[in-house]
């Protein structure tokens, strides 16, 4: 698949998010929403009625991310209210096939989620109850944080066990991805890039939006 680019939000202005999100609408695929709840994670951010907000002022689609402690109680709504992406965390999902099943039925594509140190082997026979698989290349919980290159070996793994099964899972990495750390992700088999601090960092964040993709797709 081609290289997709989500420029995260959380790097974005909290008070100006709907100029924000169309800063991007001509370059990147999707906006991606980071749901903190100060459990999950040791920050918070927004929650549904943000979400619903900024799908009347997006004109990509959303891809939410779910860093919360309850994912079960809130993922097929933020499906429901017409979120294209929810991901729900492994470590915090008690009933993964239920809710991933659910925000299917609800219309979205259901993204999983796992830390830097959790391993992906157990998940493999989820592969198919998914439409992303989301690896977080940093601890989950801030924006313009150090790409963690331990990491790789598992992108690789993942994009091994996906091509095994020939299933067409999408394999998303998310934290400091930027223009120093994009093609290692997509040499080691990611295809759709989260990036906050490196597109709204930016002077112009389309065109750093641009500059990623190209990078991604060499
Ligand atoms: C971190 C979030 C990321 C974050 C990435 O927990 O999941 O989406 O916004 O920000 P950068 O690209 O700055 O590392
Ligand atoms: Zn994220």
């Amino acid at each position: 698949m081609a290289p997709q680019i989500a420029p995260s939000i959380l790097s974005a202005d909290f008070a100006h998010l709907a100029e924000d999100v169309a800063r991007v609408a001509d370059s990147a695929d999707w906006v991606h929403v980071d749901v903190m709840d100060n459990h999950f994670v040791p920050n918070l951010t927004l929650g549904l009625p943000v979400v619903q907000a900024l799908l009347e002022h997006s004109a990509l689609p959303l891809d939410c991310h779910l860093m919360i402690e309850d994912p079960d109680r809130w993922a097929p709504e933020y499906a429901e209210v017409g979120a294209k992406s929810v991901t729900i965390h492994a470590e915090a999902a008690k009933a993964p096939i239920r809710t991933l099943r659910a925000i299917r039925a609800a219309g979205a594509r259901a993204g999983l989620g796992v830390n830097p140190a959790t391993p992906v082997d157990g998940f493999e026979d989820l592969l198919g109850e998914i439409d992303m698989l989301l690896l977080m290349t940093v601890e989950p919980g801030f924006g313009g944080q150090k790409f963690l290159d331990v990491v790789l070996p598992k992108v690789r793994r993942a994009r091994e066990l996906i091509r095994g099964r020939d299933l067409p899972v999408w394999l998303q990495v998310d934290g400091g991805v930027s223009a120093e750390t994009i093609e290692r992700c997509a040499e080691a088999g990611a295809d759709v890039f989260v990036a906050g601090s490196a597109v709204y960092g930016a002077a112009d964040p389309a065109e750093a939006v641009r500059r990623l993709r190209a990078q991604a797709d060499e």
